[in-house]
């Protein structure tokens, strides 16, 4: 099985994120083969990062539980579906604090970011800037990533999508992160 964490990138409450999150996990459960979690960050609840050590310089051990809890999830991932809203044209402070404490623990993944926001751009921006970050941290973002513009509009509240364009984008996305995910599982021997 495949090891597919979903990462929520957003830690407000009464957020768009619950709905975007429902709806991704119920296809990726769907997906043959996938052994799916969910990783909220709102639930981790990880400190700001304020190591003195580099975490390059880590090596997978932190004296913070929650550290230590989010680098053990990260490390037994073998593929991300990260879902991440638009915060001022960029990546929201959570996701990029999450994301800034591990660095081991990502490389030679594969990554399909899912954005979103409440405005038509649907996380564009936010996409982009990320993929940038991850690229530094050995993820590999696979070519699709799927905006969803207005997704209080496209997504119901019990994560319904009933866009035939956004679930066909969605399902295209999850196969290159299925093909890739596989072919990457060979350079990993922790799990
Ligand atoms: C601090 C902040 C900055 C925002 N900046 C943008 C933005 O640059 N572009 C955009 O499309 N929406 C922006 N929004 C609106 C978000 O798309 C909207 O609040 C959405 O619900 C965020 O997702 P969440 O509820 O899951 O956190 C911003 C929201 C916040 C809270």
């Amino acid at each position: 099985m495949l090891q597919i964490a979903i990462i929520v990138g957003s830690t407000r409450q009464h957020r768009l994120a619950d709905r975007v999150a429902q709806w991704v996990e119920r296809a990726a459960r769907d997906m043959e083969g996938w052994h799916v979690t969910v990783l909220d960050l709102k639930d981790m609840q990880l400190p700001l990062y304020h190591d003195e050590t580099l975490p390059a310089a880590m090596h997978g051990t932190y004296a913070n539980e929650k550290v230590a809890a989010w680098s053990h999830a990260i490390n037994k991932a073998e593929a991300f579906l990260i879902l991440s809203p638009e915060y001022n044209h960029s990546v929201p402070a959570p996701l990029k604090n999450a994301l800034d404490w591990l660095y081991p623990e990502w490389a030679d993944k594969p990554a399909g970011i899912i954005g979103y926001s409440s405005s038509p751009i649907g996380g564009a921006r936010a996409i982009e800037h990320l993929r940038t970050i991850l690229g530094t941290l050995g993820v590999a973002t696979v070519k699709t990533a799927l905006t969803i513009g207005r997704a209080q509009d496209v997504i119901s509240e019990d994560g319904v999508c009933k866009d035939d364009t956004l679930n066909s984008v969605l399902r295209t996305e999850f196969d290159q992160v299925d093909a890739w995910g596989k072919a990457f599982s060979c350079l990993h021997t922790e799990k």
